[in-house]
């Protein structure tokens, strides 16, 4: 079945980038000259998906304000030649895709945000893009569409995976793999936050996913972790690996953490040096901010 769905979670309360994400959400937050989730939206275009919902809480209303038309905005600058190119992009974001958009009423964690997409998601296979994660293929495949590819060829749920720093590791979750064909592996276990005792390899799961439709059953079993009360969407997964219907792929793009300070400045740099309109300018910039150093 064509995969055409995707999600992305974006109900997070974004606590390690406040208070810049007080009344911005954090998937709001800019890189260059478009919102993160912008690219995260377009990535999900690019790989076939032509529906996708958002999930978002009190407070994320600019986030479909965003991909709607801004008429008086669009008016404006609609006969203006010089701003051809600004109308275009600002018509853009309101064009690419269906966009739907639900609530999670209290932050209970990811697994729980995602179930809150079951109806709109039905008896199929979808893609999950978390919010906060900008992934740039700038030669390749988009992302999504490369692990979409990977579900289409074996037929079992699907995750984004790349080797981070192993003083990392602990900061995200270690999977136990072993390898099935190139940059595909079978997933036997995931170690969620593990001590660096408990770390079996330094591949993590970074921010795409795919999924059968059997997932949320699978949600409505996992218990809540005892501590926080949330529901860890790795947890859910782990079942679907246990029965031997999970898969990683070492996907090949670069991927920015918009949920952490230092990940934002990453992205606006390394962005901004590709960008076409201000890419020279911003590396002639560099060049001599760094000769201060
Ligand atoms: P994170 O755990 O990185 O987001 O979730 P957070 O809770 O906003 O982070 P901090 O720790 O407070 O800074 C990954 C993705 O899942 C979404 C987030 O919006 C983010 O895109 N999420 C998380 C939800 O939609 N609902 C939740 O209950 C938790």
């Amino acid at each position: 079945m064509k995969i055409t769905k995707a999600i992305i979670p974006a109900a997070g309360l974004g606590t390690r980038v406040l208070p810049a994400s007080k009344s911005v959400p954090k998937e709001m937050l800019n890189i260059v000259d478009k919102p993160a989730i912008q690219y995260i939206v377009e990535e999900a275009v690019a790989a076939g998906i032509t529906d996708i919902l958002v999930i978002t809480n009190r407070g994320k209303g600019v986030i479909e304000d965003h991909f709607d038309h801004s008429f008086e905005l669009e008016a404006s600058l609609k006969d203006n030649p010089s701003k051809k190119k600004i109308y275009d992009d600002v018509l853009k974001a309101s064009n690419l895709a269906n966009m739907y958009y639900i609530r999670q009423k209290e932050t209970k964690g990811l697994a729980h945000a995602i179930s809150c997409a079951r109806s709109f998601i039905g008896n199929e296979p979808f893609a999950i893009l978390y919010g906060d994660d900008v992934i740039v293929s700038p030669e390749g495949k988009p992302v999504i569409g490369q692990l979409i590819d990977t579900y289409y060829k074996y037929g079992v749920g699907c995750v984004g995976v790349k080797e981070v720093p192993r003083k990392d590791v602990p900061k995200y979750c270690s999977l136990d793999v072993t390898p099935i064909d190139n940059n595909v592996m079978a997933v036997h276990n995931i170690i969620e936050k593990p001590t660096p005792e408990e770390i079996v390899s330094c591949y993590s799961i970074l921010g795409r996913v795919v999924m059968p439709p059997e997932i949320f059953d699978l949600i409505e079993q996992t218990p809540p972790d005892k501590k926080s009360g949330e529901v860890y969407f790795t947890d859910s997964m782990l079942m679907l690996a246990r029965q031997g219907k999970l898969n990683a792929v070492d996907f090949d793009g670069i991927r920015y953490d918009m949920g952490n300070k230092l990940g934002i400045m990453k992205a606006n740099c390394e962005v901004a040096l590709n960008h076409d309109e201000i890419g020279e300018d911003f590396k002639a910039y560099l060049k001599e901010l760094v000769k201060t150093f």
